[in-house]
Formats: structure tokens, sequence, C-alpha cells
């Protein structure tokens, strides 16, 4: 094999994906307690495992599932209470923000998002040859809703993403700011939902009704648990859903995943019961840590508490691998220097956590 790659056949690939850099989670290997991509710390019950396999047997492995996972979105559909034709599955929910990418965003086209944003976001838009119009949080780590309606009224954007509660700041947009932006706005608002089961505030859902360009998205890998089976949706007027649908590649969601999603949805109630144990695990998480002295720590509407513990982040990050804790350092984002991410996990190893926090810093 030629030691050096001709350089001109890289430069054949788009500007745009010559520019880009991989999505890798940093600092990904394998540790005790796994604190650090915002996981349901549940796994299914045995038992519905076992249910699985069976029904993984009647499964023809050599047949194409249908272009449509059509079962389970009729099962989304009524999960959600919306009519039919609603609802896109998608290969997870980041799959489906390439939809969006494909259908909405040309050349030049700007596109809204408040700072800090989840990074995959900035990276789909300017993939597919778009440009982020990135607004600056409050001094909080608020939406700044104000700057967003500006930014809207500058730009006249086809497209504003916001997501509530934010990843990366755990902070949830108020439901009436949602509306003001969608208000405002003549282009679409995706409001990312992936952490809605946890959402004091409640879904922007209802919002679809009276305005249509409100297009919602959702994840089965934060609540449901389901984050290696790759399962996420989105849900807008029918009319928008169907013109999307001619841009969707078929086959994209196979059919053991759709199986274990029909599974979960039969069983609302084990997902509604493990949110409230998830709540409850991740208020004792951030009373804990806002107890430490020396960690600031922001608010959470989430399942994971952002913290700082004035000390260099990478060190700390560090540390806490040494001690079998993986969390995530936020550095990679402007405004949030020297910030870490934890999960919460279970008791356990929310406990194992503070543990090896204490004797870092201490
Ligand atoms: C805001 C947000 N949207 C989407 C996703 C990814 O969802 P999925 O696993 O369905 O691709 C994440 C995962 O961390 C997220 O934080």
């Amino acid at each position: 094999m030629s030691k050096s790659f001709p350089e001109q056949l890289l430069n054949l690939f788009r500007p745009t994906v010559r520019a880009e850099k991989p999505y890798l989670v940093p600092g990904a290997r394998p540790v005790s307690v796994k604190l650090n991509q915002n996981e349901s710390p549940f796994d299914l019950p045995p038992a519905m495992k076992r249910e699985l396999l069976e029904a993984f047997f009647q499964i023809d492995f050599n047949r194409y599932p249908s272009e449509q996972p059509i079962r389970l979105i009729q099962a989304i559909e009524s999960h959600c209470g919306v009519e039919a034709g609603s609802v896109l599955v998608g290969n997870g929910s980041n799959e489906l923000t390439y939809t969006l990418g494909m259908c909405l965003i040309t050349n030049g086209t700007p596109v809204i998002t408040p700072s800090p944003m989840f990074s995959l976001y900035a990276s789909m838009v300017r993939l597919h040859g778009g440009i982020p119009v990135r607004v600056n949080c409050t001094d909080t780590y608020q939406v700044d809703v104000d700057a967003i309606i500006a930014a809207i009224q500058e730009h006249e954007p086809k497209l504003t993403i916001l997501t509530t509660p934010s990843n990366p700041t755990g902070l949830a947009i108020p439901k009436k700011d949602v509306e003001r932006i969608v208000k405002a706005s003549s282009g679409f608002v995706v409001v990312d939902e992936a952490y809605h089961e946890f959402n004091p505030e409640g879904s922007a859902l209802d919002l679809q009704m009276k305005y249509p360009n409100v297009i919602i998205l959702r994840t089965l890998s934060k609540a449901f648990g389901l984050a290696g089976l790759r399962l996420g949706y989105l849900i807008a007027r029918p009319e928008v859903v169907a013109e999307m649908m001619k841009s969707r590649l078929p086959f994209m969601v196979d059919r053991l995943a759709e199986q274990v999603g029909l599974l979960l949805l039969r069983h609302e109630e084990l997902v509604s019961d493990r949110v409230e144990q998830i709540k409850v695990y991740t208020a004792a998480l951030h009373q804990a840590l806002s107890s430490m002295d020396e960690i600031e720590v922001l608010p959470t509407d989430t399942n994971f508490v952002l913290f700082r513990a004035g000390v260099d982040a990478d060190a700390l990050l560090r540390k806490l691998t040494e001690r079998d804790v993986l969390v995530r350092n936020m550095g990679g984002y402007d405004e949030l220097q020297g910030f870490l991410r934890v999960t919460s996990g279970t008791p356990s190893e929310n406990k194992a956590f503070l543990d090896a926090l204490t004797s870092a810093v201490g």
C-alpha cells in the first residue's frame, strides 16, 4: 500500500464534509460507573428481554422490514395522542435531524439556535451548507428569548431549533417563551424534547394545534432507556410529515428495534415509574452537589447536572476516571468552560460519583 494518499481524491468530497470533524464522545472508555451520556440507568427487565427473544424468533431476518415502521408509528401516534400521519420514526432522533437538514437547508440558509446547543445541530447545519446563527445565552445560562426573537426578525430563517430541557445546560425553556418564539417565526421551529419526560414545564406538543410551524423531536434513548436500539421520532402536522417522507430513506428502522419499541409502549407504566425514580435520584444528586462548598451547580430540569469545581476540568475528569467514574467535560462549549456534566445514575452509582468527586477535589 502506498504511504501517501492522493489529496485530490479527498478534495472530491464536499467542502462542508472536508471541514467537519467526526462526532466522537470524548473520553469514552469502559468504566464501572458510566455517567457521561445522559442515558437511563435502567436496562429492560430480564423478563421483558426474554419476551423479546421469543418475538425475535418469529421475525424473518432475511426479509426487509416495511419501508417505514408503520406499527411503531401507529403506537407512537396513539401514545402521543396525535392524528394519523403526524409521526416519522428514525434510527435515533439524531438521524431525523438529517432529514430536517435535507428538507429545509440549502446553501447559505441561516438556522437559528440558542448557544450553548447540543453540538450535533451546528454540524448538521454546516454539512447541509447552512449557516448556524448562534444566539448567546443569558449570564444564568438561560435561553435569551428576546435575542432569539430579534435574530428571527433579522434573518427570517426557515428553521429555528430549540432543545428543552436543554442539553447541555439542563434548563427548560418556559413554555410561554417557546410559544413566543414559535409565534415570532414564519419558518419552522423544531423543539427537541429528548428529555421532555423530566421537564416540569411539560411538552410543547400542544402548541402544534395552534401553530403549524412546530416540529417536535423526541427519542427513546433517554427516559425509555433504549439508547442502544436507536429509535427516535418526529411529530409534525401531517402535511409536513408527508413532505418530509419524500426525502426519507426506506428501511431505517429494523425489525428488532421496532419490536422493542412496541413492547415498551405496551408497558408505559414501567417507563413512567422509572422516570419518577430518576427524578428523585437527580434531585438527591443535585442536592448533594449543592451542599459541597467548592462546587458550583446549575439547576436541572433533566436527568443530568452541570457543575464546576473551580479546578481544571480535564484534570478533574482524569481523577474521576481513575476512580472508575466517567462524566463529561463540557469545555467544548464556549460558555461552559470549567463545567462537567454528570448523568444521574442509580443511587449507588451517584454515591460512587460523589465519593470519587469528594476525594478528587479534597
Ligand atoms: C438534545 C438531544 N437531542 C438528541 C439526542 C440524541 O438522541 P438519539 O439517541 O435519539 O439520537 C441527545 C442525546 O444526547 C440530546 O441530548
